[in-house]
C-alpha cells in the first residue's frame, strides 16, 4: 500500500481516536489507504481484547488487512441495520465545510457506498490533508468504454484529465471493481457541491472522490497530538 502524506505516527493517532469510539455490538465500515489501515490495526487489537464488532470493508485490501486482524468480515448486504459509523481517511479536508475528497487509493465508489450506509462517518487524517479550501485533484471512476467521454467532459468544464496508470503493470490503474480512474484536477473548489452533482451526472462515471456533506466527525493526527472535531 502506497503511504502519502504525514508520519505513521500521526496516522496512528488519528486512527486510534477513532478506533476508541467503537463499541460491542456495533458494524463498523472500515475504509482503504495507509490510515484507515491503522484504524484496521487498532480495532484488532481490540478484538483480540473481547471487543465483540463486525465490519463491512471497502476493498479487496481492507478486507485482507481486516481478516488478518481478527475481525469478522460481512457484505454490505449482510449488515441489516445498517453501519453505526464508518471510519476512512481522506486525500484532503476542508475542516470548517466538512466536506472531503477521496480516492487515493481508486476504492473511493465502496468508500462511499459504506459512507453513505453509515450512521456516523469519522475520517482520519494526518494534519498534512488539512485545506482551508479542497484543491486536490477529484478521483473518478469510470466504465472503461467511458474514460474519454468522461475526460473530454472534465476538460469542457476546465479541468485536466489524467487516466490513472498502474506502477507496476503497463496501462491503467483497474478498479476492485473492474473500471479506470480518471484524476480530474480542477484547482480550487469554488463549489464543491455543484461540482460533485456534474460529476455525478455525466454518462459513464460510476462515482467520484468528492464527500459532500458526509463526514460528521474528523480526527486530525500530528507528531504531537490528536484533535476531534464532531460536525
Ligand atoms: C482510498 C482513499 C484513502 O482513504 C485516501 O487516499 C487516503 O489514504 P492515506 O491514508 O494512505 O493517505 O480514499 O481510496
Amino acid at each position: 500500500m502506497k503511504s502519502t502524506g504525514g508520519t505513521t505516527a500521526a496516522k496512528q493517532r488519528a486512527a486510534r481516536a477513532a478506533a476508541d469510539r467503537v463499541s460491542d455490538g456495533m458494524t463498523i465500515g472500515l475504509g482503504t489507504g495507509s490510515t484507515a489501515a491503522h484504524a484496521i490495526d487498532a480495532l484488532g487489537e481490540r478484538v483480540a481484547d473481547g471487543l465483540d464488532i463486525r465490519a463491512v470493508t471497502t476493498s479487496f485490501s481492507s478486507r485482507m488487512r481486516a481478516l488478518d486482524a481478527g475481525i469478522e468480515v460481512i457484505d454490505l448486504d449482510e449488515a441489516g441495520g445498517g453501519i453505526d459509523l464508518a471510519i476512512d481517511g481522506a486525500d484532503q479536508i476542508a475542516l470548517d465545510a466538512g466536506d472531503c475528497i477521496k480516492g487515493g487509493g481508486a476504492a473511493h465508489t465502496r468508500e462511499k457506498m459504506v459512507a453513505s450506509a453509515a450512521d456516523r462517518f469519522h475520517v482520519v487524517v494526518d494534519e498534512t490533508k488539512i485545506a482551508d479550501s479542497l484543491s486536490h485533484p477529484v478521483a473518478i471512476e469510470v466504465l472503461p468504454a467511458a474514460h474519454r467521454l468522461v475526460a473530454d467532459a472534465v476538460a469542457k468544464r476546465g479541468g485536466e484529465p489524467t487516466l490513472r496508470t498502474a506502477e507496476r503493470k503497463d496501462g491503467p490503474v483497474v478498479t476492485d471493481n473492474g473500471n479506470l480512474v480518471v484524476d480530474a484536477n480542477f484547482g480550487t473548489l469554488e463549489s464543491p457541491r455543484s461540482l460533485a452533482a456534474e460529476l455525478s451526472s455525466l454518462a459513464g462515471v460510476v462515482d467520484h472522490g468528492l464527500f459532500v456533506d458526509a463526514v460528521t466527525a474528523a480526527s486530525v493526527g500530528d507528531d504531537d497530538g490528536v484533535e476531534t472535531i464532531v460536525y
